[in-house]
């Protein structure tokens, strides 16, 4: 195979240099792969767009197929070749048309360049570059849900579909779709000069400067800061928000602006290239902002009442939290003023009394009674919350090393109390739903946790259980979750399709044991108020996680109505996307509910200034 494609390639290479010179859409070709990769090209000609220290870019005439992109990266260290051309040089040239990824980043997909330049020629000088303006006043614009047509092959579930890696892009190498896919959009652009009209930001710039946008197009997912939600498209499969550039460094050397969701800049000019797992705009000098969102964060409207029925629970990770973190006091804010102190707080990421030092420390009733404290004066309360945890066995739950980082409850004391009757549970003692000598459904252990020593819950967080009883006797059950994270992941942008979502399938095993505790506890009692909640480091769109609470809970979003792109409480790269939830037992749906997502920590005016990487929720549900 490998020798029939080179030898093709040079078949028609040389049969195409007896006609004509090389062309750069004749290199760039329809598909990912270059027809002529490997071939040594003479007299190929261009218009210098950009350079960078690496190489420069050129621009051929344009073909009528958008599938071929005019634009070509020519890499060269050399000093004396990087000065012998400038932007607007219409030259000639030879060189190895040639494909290139890191060995080092073997997901990564090929970048098209020509490598060895020789023979350069310039012809003329200060020629006008002419970008490609994208978008309604331009010619071209990026599909709006899907990134390959390889994650179709993978099932309805797409770019979310498990298993993850069925195919990769470039052995496939089929022709681009760039009106369908996204990522087929942006590399039938690669190594083009384009402009993006009206940039919006849609997530913090990332560790270095680089921050994602979308362009003056048609987009879908829209949420009401401007970022784009992970939503279902119309044709059921999940949105994966192709729609969306990432702009990375000035290639004149000046530094991006900070940036946040929802700012918007001047138009951005640079070139589409291909690195570290993503198509990204290098523009040709830093983006200027053109406007800056309101920094005034709305508090929630939902708030605690006296009514004994009903009951508002607020969902928080506040990342590892220690005793002495800096940022408890703004966490305490966020509980006390922007969540209105819910009647009981599912948190995670509580740290040990020893923070992320790692001495055998496991008890966090230090970090617990700070935390409390804190909230109380951020509400110039006169009562504060109790709380209860079960403390993990030494580092045997995963997260920040030392810091043995746990779910907990901060709850008001005189609105309910634990069920009495049953001991607390020990970090290895499962609980399971029972029928107590009142009758009523309790647990062998209060609070407890579910199935700790499953292999499901390896080196990952046991989920923290308890039954709840109001003074007038009505009863409730919480689960607090906070399921194994997405380490170790693919590129969404990457040559794996669908994309590698690190620890999938433990979360789907998770899922399965909690499901299976919560269709234990409806067995005894079908109208049990159950709230399962917390970090589940996953959306609903990928379903396969969430599949095993089908017919045992409804997610508060989807039973209180909140409209699909308002659904998010963290930023990743291009998405705006939940990974924190709520799901009930049909009891509490029959009897209506509310759930906000607030916006403390995402809607920032910069990284810095958040306390936390994921947003808080509140709710109201009625349990009696
Ligand atoms: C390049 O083009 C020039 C003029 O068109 C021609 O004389 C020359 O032979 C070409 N060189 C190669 C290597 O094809
Ligand atoms: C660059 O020069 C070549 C050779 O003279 C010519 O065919 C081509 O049209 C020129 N390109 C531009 C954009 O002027
Ligand atoms: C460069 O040009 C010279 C003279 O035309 C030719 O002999 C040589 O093959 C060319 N080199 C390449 C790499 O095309
Ligand atoms: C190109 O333009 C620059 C600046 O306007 C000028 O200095 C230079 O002489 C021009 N070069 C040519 C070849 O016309
Ligand atoms: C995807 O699977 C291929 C084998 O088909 C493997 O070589 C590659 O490393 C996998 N990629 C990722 C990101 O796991
Ligand atoms: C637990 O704590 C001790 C300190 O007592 C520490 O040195 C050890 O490495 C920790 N981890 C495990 C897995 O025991
Ligand atoms: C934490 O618990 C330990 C052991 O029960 C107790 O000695 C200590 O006083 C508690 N600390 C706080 C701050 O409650
Ligand atoms: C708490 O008291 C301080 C000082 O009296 C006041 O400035 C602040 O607004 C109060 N905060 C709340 C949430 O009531
Ligand atoms: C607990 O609820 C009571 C009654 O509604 C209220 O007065 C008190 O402030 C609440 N305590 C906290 C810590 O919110
Ligand atoms: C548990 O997880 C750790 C850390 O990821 C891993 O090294 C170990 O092999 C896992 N053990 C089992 C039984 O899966």
């Amino acid at each position: 195979m490998m020798h029939w494609g080179l030898a093709k390639g040079a078949v028609f290479a040389a049969l195409l240099q007896l006609v004509r010179a090389v062309t750069v859409t004749d290199i760039q070709g329809a598909s990912w792969l270059s027809p002529l990769k490997g071939q040594t090209v003479h007299n190929l000609s261009g218009i210098v767009t950009a350079k960078s220290t690496s190489g420069f870019w050129i621009q051929g005439e344009p073909v009528a197929d958008v599938r071929v992109s005019n634009g070509l990266s020519i890499f060269t260290s050399s000093k004396t070749i990087l000065a012998s051309v400038n932007v607007g040089d219409n030259i000639t040239l030879s060189g190895v048309a040639s494909e290139f990824r890191s060995s080092s980043s073997p997901n990564n997909l090929f970048i098209t360049e020509l490598q060895s330049p020789a023979n350069i020629t310039v012809l003329s000088s200060n020629n006008t570059v002419i970008p490609l303006v994208l978008g309604p006043s331009g010619t071209r614009s990026p599909p709006t849900q899907k990134l390959s047509a390889r994650d179709d092959a993978a099932g309805a579930d797409g770019w979310l579909a498990v298993p993850n890696n069925q195919s990769l892009v470039e052995v496939v190498d089929a022709t681009l779709q760039p009106d369908v896919y996204g990522m087929d959009f942006w590399s039938s652009l690669e190594g083009q000069l384009v402009t993006v009209k009206s940039p919006v930001a849609i997530d913090f710039e990332n560790d270095f400067g680089e921050f994602w946008v979308y362009g003056d197009w048609e987009v879908t997912g829209k949420n009401s800061r401007g970022g784009l939600s992970i939503t279902f498209g119309p044709d059921g499969a999940p949105d994966a928000n192709p729609e969306t550039v990432i702009v990375g460094s000035p290639l004149d050397g000046t530094d991006n602006p900070s940036v946040s969701l929802g700012k918007t800049f001047e138009d951005i000019t640079g070139v589409i290239v291909y690195q570290f797992g993503f198509y990204y705009i290098l523009p040709l000098t830093a983006p200027v902002v053109a406007s800056t969102p309101s920094s005034v964060i709305p508090p929630a409207t939902i708030k605690p009442t006296d009514d004994e029925c009903t009951l508002v629970i607020g969902d928080y990770n506040v990342e590892n939290m220690a005793p002495t973190s800096s940022h408890m006091s703004t966490v305490a804010n966020h509980i006390a003023n922007f969540l209105n102190t819910p009647d009981i707080m599912f948190v995670q990421e509580i740290q040990d009394n020893s923070g992320a030092t790692d001495n055998g420390v496991v008890i966090a009733n230090l970090t617990l009674t700070n935390l409390v404290t804190a909230v109380a004066n951020a509400g110039n309360a006169s009562s504060t919350y109790s709380f209860l945890e079960i403390a993990p066995e030494n580092d045997t739950d995963g997260g920040q090393p030392g810091g043995n980082i746990r779910q907990a409850y901060l709850f008001n004391s005189t609105k309910f109390a634990l069920v009495p009757g049953s001991p607390a549970g020990g970090a290895l003692d499962a609980t399971e739903p029972i029928v107590g000598t009142d009758g009523k459904v309790t647990l062998t252990f209060n609070p407890g946790r579910i199935d700790p020593t499953n292999a499901a819950w390896n080196a990952s967080r046991k989920p923290l259980v308890a039954a709840w009883e109001t003074p007038s006797g009505a009863r409730f059950f919480t689960v607090n979750l906070h399921l194994t994270a997405k380490l170790d992941g693919s590129s969404t942008q990457g040559d794996a399709r669908p994309p590698v979502n690190g620890g999938v399938d433990q979360r789907i095993a998770q899922v399965e044991t909690v499901a299976a505790f919560v269709q234990d506890l409806l067995a005894l009692d079908p109208d049990a108020n159950v709230i399962v909640g917390g970090d589940c480091n996953e959306y609903v769109q990928t379903r396969a996680v969430f599949a095993p609470f089908a017919g045992l809970l409804t997610e508060l979003d989807e039973a209180s109505g909140v409209p699909d792109v308002e659904r998010y409480t963290y930023l990743f790269d291009q998405n705006s996307q939940q990974l924190d939830h709520l799901f009930v037992s049909s009891a509490i749906v029959e009897r209506g509910t509310g759930v906000e997502h607030v916006h403390v920590n995402n809607w920032a005016a910069s990284v810095d200034a958040r306390a936390s990487d994921h947003d808080p929720s509140v709710a109201e549900v009625k349990i009696c």
